[in-house]
C-alpha cells in the first residue's frame, strides 16, 4: 500500500469555502442536488476517523416532497421552511447496535466483544462518533460547493418514529439541509472567540 504525504496546507480559496466565508443557510436557491452528489457526500464523509472505523451513523436523505412534508411536520415552525424549500435534508441518526458491524467495519480486531453487552458504553461511543460523522458530512458538501443548513429544533422522537421504524435500535439526532445557500437568508456573522478565551496550550 503505497501512502500520498499531503503536506502542504490547503489554499487560501479552499479554506475559505470549507471555513472562513462557509455559512449556516436559512434560505435555498432553486437549484437541485442529484442522487449523485448525494452519494458523493457520503463516499468523502465515510472516510473521516470514528472510533474502531465503527461509523455508528446512519442517514436518511430527504429529496422527495413527500418526505420533506414528514419532516417538516416534525421541526419547530421556524424550522419548517428551512426544510421545505431545501433540495435535500439530511437526518443524522445512530445506531444503538452499531457493533454488530464490527466484524466487517474493523476486520483486525474483535471489536465487537468489546461492546457487546454494554449498551451504555455503545450509546456513548455512538453519539460521540455520529456527531463526528455529521461534522464530516457538513465539510463533505462544503468540499464540493454546496452549503448546509443544520438544524436540532425538531422532535426528534417523532423523526425516529416517522424515519427510522424498521430500523428500531436507531435514533434520530439532528438534521441539516444542503443545497445551493440564498445569500439573502443569513444573519451577520456571529462572534467567534479569540484564541485565548476557550484554549490553553499546556
Ligand atoms: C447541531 C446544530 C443545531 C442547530 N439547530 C438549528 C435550528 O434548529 N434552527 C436554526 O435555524 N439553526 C440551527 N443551527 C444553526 C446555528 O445557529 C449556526 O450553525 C450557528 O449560528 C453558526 O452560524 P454560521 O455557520 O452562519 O456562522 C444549528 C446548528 C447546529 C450545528
Amino acid at each position: 500500500m503505497t501512502v500520498q504525504f499531503h503536506d502542504r496546507p490547503l489554499g487560501d480559496s479552499a479554506l475559505a469555502q470549507l471555513f472562513g466565508e462557509a455559512r449556516s443557510y436559512n434560505g435555498w436557491l432553486d437549484r437541485p442536488v442529484s442522487e449523485a452528489q448525494i452519494e458523493q457526500i457520503h463516499s468523502l464523509l465515510k472516510m473521516g476517523p470514528t472510533s474502531a472505523n465503527s461509523q455508528p451513523a446512519r442517514f436518511v436523505w430527504c429529496r422527495s416532497q413527500d418526505a420533506k412534508n414528514q419532516l417538516a411536520e416534525c421541526a419547530i415552525e421556524t424550522n419548517r421552511a428551512k426544510i421545505l424549500t431545501a433540495p435535500v435534508c439530511v437526518i443524522i441518526g445512530y445506531d444503538l447496535d452499531f457493533h454488530e458491524e464490527l466484524p466487517f467495519l474493523f476486520p483486525h480486531a474483535d471489536a465487537k466483544l468489546w461492546f457487546d453487552g454494554n449498551e451504555a458504553l455503545r450509546r456513548e461511543t455512538g453519539a460521540r462518533n455520529s456527531a463526528l460523522q455529521g461534522a464530516y458530512l457538513m465539510l463533505a458538501a462544503r468540499s464540493l460547493g454546496l452549503d448546509c443548513g443544520p438544524m436540532s429544533g425538531v422532535d426528534l422522537d417523532l423523526v425516529t418514529a416517522r424515519f427510522f421504524a424498521d430500523q428500531p435500535r436507531c435514533r434520530a439526532d439532528w438534521i441539516c439541509s444542503i443545497g445551493y445557500g440564498d445569500p439573502a437568508s443569513i444573519f451577520p456573522r456571529s462572534p467567534r472567540p479569540e484564541f485565548a478565551r476557550f484554549n490553553r496550550i499546556v
